[in-house]
This record gives structure tokens, C-alpha cells and sequence, in this order.
């Protein structure tokens, strides 16, 4: 599988406009977009590593993941950014409707590859990676993610970057959270090993997972 200079330059392009648009939140967001992809490509590649992927597999797998949220561009910008507290300043978690509509964005960067790619987004590898990848990376195992998918249904890449990306959503600070809940070694042990994600993989990330970047916890 090999990185063209036009895959290249369309995820640096997505990436500019992912910032782009980050930049249209308010400057308090607890999640930045751009940030949250650097840090979960980073992860993904350290994972790859240790899982005995070529070099070569490392680069891709960390360029495809930098652009894995694009479709997040194509939901009104508001809906980023819900207020976490109610009017007596009591921590409040966006409803499941809101967390529904916001993984949209799953299918929504699947459009944006298919109409930069209309010839070749299902028959170029590494484009169907980038493909799968965006589908699926709310996927859980056990089928109780975005789309029910199933073990059986999901690529080896596809778990390793829901594993990553869950990890570093959830560090992410929110005011229903408390500090020790946002520790690496509590969200594997409490919320990672219940059957969700795929627990060899895990078996090796919790070996990368340390030594990764982690989201500040000063807004
Ligand atoms: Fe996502
Ligand atoms: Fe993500």
C-alpha cells in the first residue's frame, strides 16, 4: 500500500480545513479538533509499531487517521459544543440525540473521500482504508456501536483506531468527570476491557499508551 503525493495533499487539505473550522468554536471547546487527530494518529502509529507493521504500514496508517473526523465539518458548528453545565452550574452530559447526530460524521467524511476520489475511492488501498477507517471508528465489537457492526465486520485497522480514538475522547476533561476518570490506566481497566473493544489489541496498547500524549487538563 502506498502514500501518493495525492493522498497526501488531499489530507493536508482536509486537515487545513478541519482546522479552519475548529477555529469557528467557541475558545473554551474542551476538544480540539486538529489536536485530538495529531494525538490519535501518534497513538495509532505506536500502535502499528508494536504490532509489527512495516514502516511503511506506520506512515499510512498515521496519515489515513489524521483525517479520520473530517465528516465532523459537514454538521452545524454548534453542535460541538454543548454547555456541560446546567443554569446552577451542575454538571450536564449532552443527550444521546445530540451524540447521535454528531456520529453523522462517520458517514459525512466517507462523502468527502468519494467526491475527491469519484474514480478511485473503493478500488485505490489506501483510499479504502481512509474509507473504513471514517466509517467505522465507532464501532464496538460486541455490535453496541454507531452502526451494530460486529467483530466478524470490522478490520484489524478499524479496531486498533476505535481503541485510540475512544482513549483519547475519553481523557478529554469534562466537568461530569473527575480527574482519576480521565487516567489512562482507570479508562483501561473501567471502561475498555467489558468486551467492547478487542482485548489482544488492547493487550498491546496499553503497552503504548503511557508513553502518548495526553490531552491538557487546564482549559
Ligand atoms: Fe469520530
Ligand atoms: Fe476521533
Amino acid at each position: 500500500m502506498v502514500l501518493k503525493p495525492e493522498h497526501q495533499s488531499f489530507i493536508d487539505d482536509q486537515f487545513a480545513q478541519l482546522s479552519a473550522f475548529d477555529d469557528l468554536r467557541p475558545s473554551d471547546r474542551l476538544n480540539k479538533f486538529p489536536e485530538h487527530s495529531l494525538r490519535v494518529a501518534q497513538s495509532m502509529r505506536s500502535l502499528a509499531q508494536k504490532m509489527g507493521y512495516d514502516d511503511n504500514m506506520c506512515d499510512v496508517l498515521y496519515a489515513v487517521t489524521m483525517i479520520h473526523d473530517i465528516g465532523k465539518m459537514d454538521l452545524p458548528v454548534e453542535i460541538w459544543d454543548f454547555n456541560e453545565r446546567d443554569e446552577n452550574g451542575a454538571p450536564l452530559k449532552p443527550p444521546e440525540s445530540l451524540k447521535e447526530h454528531r456520529r453523522q460524521h462517520t458517514k459525512l467524511g466517507v462523502e468527502r473521500v468519494k467526491a475527491a476520489f469519484p474514480e478511485s475511492w473503493d478500488k485505490d488501498p489506501v483510499l479504502r482504508l481512509m474509507c473504513d477507517l471514517m466509517l467505522n471508528h465507532h464501532e464496538m465489537i460486541d455490535g453496541s456501536g454507531h452502526f451494530g457492526k460486529t467483530d466478524a465486520e470490522l478490520t484489524r485497522e478499524v479496531q486498533m483506531l476505535c481503541i485510540c480514538d475512544a482513549m483519547d475522547g475519553w481523557q478529554i476533561p469534562h466537568p461530569h468527570k473527575t480527574p482519576e476518570e480521565l487516567a489512562p490506566s482507570y479508562i483501561l481497566n473501567n471502561k475498555m476491557m467489558d468486551g467492547r473493544f478487542n482485548k489482544t489489541i488492547l493487550q498491546q496498547f496499553k503497552d503504548v499508551i503511557l508513553h502518548q500524549p495526553k490531552p491538557s487538563l487546564s482549559k
